[in-house]
């Protein structure tokens, strides 16, 4: 089977990528972490991993039945660069639930005629109603990150959506939505070595996207926006939650224990939960 984008991974790779990260790959075991800035040094091990999930999953099922139950409403914003695991983190999320009120949106690029309404519209259109509970896997956020990125909106566009993004949030919350942003941040040797893993692997190569290819260049401008970003629309009614992914484990837990804190669900184990690893779990601060 042809590689997708004529290997075009491996080439950025072997041939453009900075030698730091070509050599932080190369000289790195499976469990490692590549991002010196981590603050642990190799994957949770998968024992461990494993209890923490199984309980915490118990916890999720409490959480929608309550959510159900009592009609709440709950919109989950996933957003991250390219191969963050926002994707990954959102089917362990929901492993558990009913997938009728715990759907899953992932938009793709917008239509002619969306991008003739007002692009917050076609966002609003998936919003949950009561029970449900709402994956946004990449969101309204497009515009201040990847269109930017690669000029699909102009600058006209971006400002006035950082106008808007505030107040729009702000209205959800005001009718009672409860809303919860959800930053994935991965380091670059780390978003390398999955891109490189989803290209060598046919039931992963589907993951990949030319602008995954292109954006593999633009590093920097992709920090650049979503510095801008997070510093634009983080705000006390509506925070960001960074969550650093270089290790997926870890990641996916600290998610699902920060969701689970947020709520005061009946016969809540806050025990159980356990407390979120605030090294990688926090507000915009922790970007890294
Ligand atoms: P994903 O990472 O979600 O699998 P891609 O990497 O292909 O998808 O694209 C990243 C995001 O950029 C997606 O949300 C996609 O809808 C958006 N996008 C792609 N092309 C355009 C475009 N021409 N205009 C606006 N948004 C776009
Ligand atoms: P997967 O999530 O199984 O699709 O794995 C995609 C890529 O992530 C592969 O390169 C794996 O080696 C890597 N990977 C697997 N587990 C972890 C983990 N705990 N932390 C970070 N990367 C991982
Ligand atoms: C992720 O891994 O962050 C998501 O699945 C999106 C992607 O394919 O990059």
């Amino acid at each position: 089977m042809d590689l997708p984008f004529d290997g075009a991974i491996s080439a950025f790779y072997e041939n453009d990528a900075p030698e730091d990260i070509r050599q932080a790959i190369r000289r790195s075991d499976k469990d490692d972490i590549l991002s010196p800035s981590y603050p642990h040094d190799e994957r949770l091990s998968r024992k461990t991993y494993e209890r923490d999930y199984e309980r915490l999953q118990i916890e999720m099922v409490k959480l929608q039945s309550w959510v159900r139950e009592t009609g709440q409403r709950v919109v989950m914003v996933f957003e991250g660069r390219d191969a963050a695991g926002k994707g990954g983190t959102i089917r362990r999320m929901r492993e558990n639930l009913s997938p009728r009120s715990a759907r899953v949106v992932a938009l793709s690029k917008p239509t002619e005629t969306e991008q003739g309404e007002w692009y917050f519209q076609r966002y609003i259109k998936h919003l949950p109603t009561a029970g449900e509970m709402v994956f946004y896997d990449r969101s309204w956020y497009n515009r201040g990150v990847v269109e930017k990125v690669f000029d699909f909106c102009t600058p006209a566009q971006r400002a006035h959506f950082f106008e808007q993004v505030t107040p729009f949030e702000q209205m959800l919350v005001e009718d009672g939505i409860h809303l919860i942003k959800f930053w994935l941040n991965v380091g670059r040797a780390e978003q390398l070595r999955r891109m490189l893993s989803r290209e060598s692997d046919p039931l992963k190569q589907w993951k990949l996207s030319p602008i995954d290819v292109k954006g593999l260049s633009k590093w920097e401008q992709y920090s650049t926006a979503i510095e801008e970003t997070l510093s634009r629309s983080h705000t006390p009614e509506t925070p960001w939650t960074v969550i650093r992914s270089d290790d997926k484990r870890r990641a996916r837990l600290a998610a699902m224990r920060h969701l689970l804190h947020r709520f005061d669900y009946p016969q809540k184990d806050a025990k159980a939960i356990g407390k979120a690893d605030d090294e990688i779990c926090g507000g915009p601060e922790i970007w890294d």
